[in-house]
């Protein structure tokens, strides 16, 4: 099949109205009835989704009844200041609203982990997405300096003081769940302390016609833990037997969901939850998730006392490359037949 080049072939400001190119047609999985901001009567959706205080007694419990059930909890109490997230919202916010040949500057390569583009699962779709990002794996000195040669400094501070962050809550939130798992860390081909990590901070312009498009389509984590920040609704999961479930955002808590590589760990038990975000006609929504993984070389297979392992092991550098091929049919292309 003909591939969709990765790129944006738009410029989102200066578009009145929405292009073929992004147009997605309804379909039995995604009726148009679908693709609105939740009413007053989802207000249930809140109250569904678990709400977890990170400092509660029972933690290991709730956490790991959550990942059970749902795939995704809200997480409260996480220690990470609502000025820091503040803040690398608002820097989120710099960096998209410059003009686009600016931006594009800061292309991330094919090869690259850092810089400005598409979202990696376009060329796997037949349209386009109302989406932009930006990747920071490493340093985003190089590509900020690009963005900002006199004026990078602040943003950068901000963006590596919240994913130091975010690593040592990653880092806690996978030992409760080992803990739940009854697996000890000494058990898994890679010290948690040298988890690696990224961030992504995700722009949704305002869209002239929001229900004739998408904002990132259906779709599973890849790696082991997202942690997302979100204030404003976009947000949606699947939830078998109620359908897409509006994750609507709780004031000074973040979202926490799996990847594959979770899947893979867990045996199945930890299953990544098929999500995707929505775009609105009045505000600029801009999301930042953080993802955390083994390093590149450990070996991810399921836990020793699985008895039935579902999944083969395999290094994550393999992962990576089969979810670069196969996209959402990476998991059961390792499954066990
Ligand atoms: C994501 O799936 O990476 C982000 C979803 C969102 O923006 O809510
Ligand atoms: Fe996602």
């Amino acid at each position: 099949p003909m591939r969709l080049k990765h790129v944006i072939p738009l410029d989102f400001e200066s578009t009145k109205v929405v292009p073929e190119s992004h147009i997605w047609p309804e379909t039995e999985n995604f009726p148009l009835s679908d693709r609105v901001l939740p009413s007053d009567d989802d207000e249930k959706s809140k109250s569904w989704i678990p709400v977890i205080d990170l400092m509660a007694p029972n933690v290991v419990e709730l956490i790991g009844h959550a990942c059970e059930t749902w795939g995704i909890f809200h997480l409260t109490n996480h220690g990470i200041p609502s000025s820091l997230i503040h803040d690398v919202e608002s820097q989120a916010r710099r960096l998209f609203s410059l003009p686009t040949e600016q931006k594009l500057k800061a292309l991330r390569s094919a090869d690259g982990a850092t810089g400005y583009g598409a979202a990696r699962m376009v060329p796997f779709l037949t349209k386009y997405l109302w989406h932009e990002g930006f990747l920071i794996a490493g340093s985003p000195i190089e590509h900020a300096s690009v963005l900002w040669p006199h004026d990078h400094k602040t943003f950068c501070d901000v963006m590596e003081t919240y994913q130091k962050m975010m690593n040592s809550l990653a880092h806690q939130l996978l030992l409760l769940m080992l803990k739940w798992l009854e697996v000890s860390e000494d058990e898994l081909n890679w010290k948690l302390s040298m988890s690696q990590d990224a961030l992504l901070l995700n722009s949704f312009p305002a869209c002239p016609d929001p229900k004739s498009t998408i904002g990132l389509a259906p779709h599973t984590d890849s790696l082991l833990i997202t942690i997302l920040h979100q204030s404003q609704e976009g947000l949606q999961i699947f939830r078998d037997g109620f359908g897409w479930v509006t994750v609507s955002p709780i004031e000074g808590a973040l979202v926490v969901n799996f990847g594959n590589l979770m899947d893979i760990l867990s045996n199945g038990k930890f299953s990544g939850i098929l999500h995707r975000a929505f775009v609105n006609q009045i505000r600029h929504r801009i999301s930042v998730a953080y993802f955390c993984y083994p390093p590149i070389d450990s070996q991810v297979a399921p836990f020793a006392k699985s008895e039935c392992p579902i999944y083969s092991s395999l290094t994550v550098k393999e992962y990576l490359e089969i979810r670069a091929k196969h996209m959402e049919d990476a998991l059961s292309v390792i499954k066990i037949k």
